[in-house]
């Protein structure tokens, strides 16, 4: 073998089958700010570089298979950052949008948001209800951005929807059901995420998803969010991939079918 020879891996497969792969990814992108910080730069170039990650998140995933991708963009709770940092935020996010228009469009993939984005800027609201309504063909991938969302202010929504169903006599209590609640989600029709990740070293979830994540495998790492390219997500992916999802049964109980 001569010395020029690409870098083996030793014969490891490092591929995941297509039947192990999650149906729905989530992902809490985190770690924008002290990737910056480290470097001794301003946290918006942070998001800059973190916007990157996302870019080549979303190919790798349409690439893969992988039909369901919702990345955690802005939080409730992120309208108390400084002002200068979230107007970043939107104007980077604008970008996103026209950057990604076309890729979306000839990749077959349907742009959907959740959270509370009437609270959003004017130019941003436009961009993504155009965004949306272009893409709404796209049935190979469905990416979901949440913005301004919150979980406990989306199940509190959805609690008073069924409220008002109920004083309106459109529905029975005894009729409320897990399914009834879910259906007035944000993320009505969407599968439950499989596997939730969180860059960062943070171990939490941050009101992303609480309903939703209830049966998720959870993948932390300490990777940066900016730093986070295919190989991370790949590692991931494996590690997903070797996880037994028992759903409250004893692993006998699956091993024998
Ligand atoms: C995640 O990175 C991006 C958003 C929350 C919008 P952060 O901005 O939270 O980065 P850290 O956590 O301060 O490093
Ligand atoms: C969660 O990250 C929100 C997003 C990634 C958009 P934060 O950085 O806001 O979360 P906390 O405040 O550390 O929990
Ligand atoms: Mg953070």
């Amino acid at each position: 073998m001569s010395a020029t020879a690409p870098p083996q891996n030793q014969g490891e497969d490092l591929t995941v089958p297509p039947e192990k792969l999650p149906r729905h990814l989530a992902v809490i992108m985190d770690g924008n700010g002290r990737w910056a910080k480290k470097r001794g730069w301003n946290r918006v170039r942070g998001h800059e570089e973190g916007s990157e990650s996302v870019r080549v998140l979303v190919r790798a995933c349409r690439r893969l298979g992988i039909g369901w991708l919702t990345l955690y963009a802005f939080s409730e709770e992120n309208w108390a950052r400084p002002q200068a940092e979230v107007t970043a935020l939107m104007k980077l996010l604008n970008r996103f949008l026209k950057k990604e228009r076309q890729e979306m469009l000839e990749r077959g993939i349907r742009l959907n948001t959740i959270g509370e984005t009437e609270k959003l800027p004017k130019a941003t609201r436009e961009l993504l209800s155009k965004t949306m309504a272009e893409t709404a063909g796209g049935r190979d991938m469905t990416l979901t951005l949440a913005l301004s969302y919150g979980g406990r202010q989306e199940i509190t929504q959805a609690a008073r929807r069924l409220a008002e169903d109920v004083k309106a006599g459109r529905l029975e209590p005894a009729a409320i059901d897990e399914a009834a609640l879910a259906g007035r989600l944000y993320t009505a029709g969407m599968p439950d995420p499989d596997l939730l990740i969180r860059t960062s070293g943070e171990q939490r979830i941050s009101n992303f998803l609480p309903w939703q994540t209830a049966y998720a495998e959870f993948y932390f790492t300490e990777t940066l969010w900016p730093d986070f390219r295919e190989p991370e997500l790949m590692s991931a992916l494996r590690a997903y991939a070797g996880r037994q999802r028992r759903f409250g049964r004893t692993g006998d109980q699956l091993e024998t079918g």
